[in-house]
């Protein structure tokens, strides 16, 4: 069983750990944007436990019929649901800034995200995978281009790329969608490269994002989760930090930048 280390200890042992590390990545969920009022998916009010998770019709239907998928979608988005309406009302928090500051300073080399937000990036991390998909994109299902979904036109459905002509869709993946093959080709790079894996506010409970800190394990790499819960990884951890990632991350920077680690 992972030593249980209480907060203050395990934030100043995960420390030394990612100031010792040669090259560390993130595995990020959804916890890390509930303190942006964004609900998290699973437990007492996530998402799919009150509304039960999506079906693969959707991909199904963008397969069958991209026109009639794009019709339903922008049916749908017409609805403006709370999960939506809190997507687009989110500031990046505590926990996204500290991640781009580690990366700033060389502590963190990459985040592989599991949210549609885009709050990395506004947060100022620049190596980020988004392995779900952005809200705010869209994505050529033939070239995999990806373009800002508020600078395409909508006149023509399905929308087609500019580049080669093919259909283009939101880039959120959809249940039942493969995970796009630039974005798992660069999960597995960190996977096989990383010595570290920080497991952020993620149940851990959806495949492949769970195998990649899972990988990187098998290979020698140190884990570092920090969850208000316990997760599927909690026991290969080798620091459980039981806080909040906004109150977690922003402690750990102090930690290395202000003891100079
Ligand atoms: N700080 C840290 N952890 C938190 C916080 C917080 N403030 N709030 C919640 N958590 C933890 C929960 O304890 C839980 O372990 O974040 C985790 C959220 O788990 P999920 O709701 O399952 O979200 P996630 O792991 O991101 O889901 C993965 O499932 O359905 C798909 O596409 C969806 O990307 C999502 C994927």
């Amino acid at each position: 069983m992972t030593a249980r280390l209480v907060v203050e200890e395990a934030i100043r042992t995960a420390a030394a750990v990612i100031a010792r590390s040669r090259h560390v990545a993130a595995l990020v969920g959804a916890g890390l944007s509930a303190e942006s009022g964004i609900p998290t998916f699973r437990g007492e009010d996530g998402v799919w436990t009150k509304f039960g998770e999506p079906t693969f019709d959707g991909w199904e239907l963008f397969n069958h019929d991209p026109k009639a998928w794009w019709e339903a979608s922008l049916e749908n988005a017409a609805q403006y649901s709370d999960f939506a309406r809190s997507l687009d009302a989110a500031m990046p928090n505590a926990g996204h800034y500290a991640l781009a500051e580690m990366e700033q300073h060389g502590h963190l080399a990459h985040v592989i995200t599991q949210n549609i937000d885009d709050l990395h990036r506004r947060a100022g991390s620049r190596h980020i995978t988004e392995i779900h998909g952005n809200r705010y994109l869209v994505r050529c299902m033939t070239c995999g281009g990806r373009d800002r979904l508020s600078t395409i036109s909508l006149a023509r459905i399905p929308p087609l790329c500019h580049e080669c002509g093919g259909y283009l869709k939101n880039d959120t993946v959809m249940f039942g969608e493969p995970i796009p093959e630039d974005a798992l080709r660069e999960c597995y790079r960190q996977a096989a490269i990383a010595d570290l894996f920080l497991v952020i506010g993620t149940s851990a409970v959806v495949y492949p994002a769970a195998d990649f800190p899972i990988m990187a394990k098998r290979h020698g790499a140190a884990l570092i989760e920090i969850n208000l819960d316990d997760t599927a990884l909690t026991d290969i951890a080798d620091v459980v930090i039981r806080a909040k990632a906004g109150d977690a991350l922003p402690a750990i920077v102090e930690q290395l930048h202000g003891r100079g680690l």
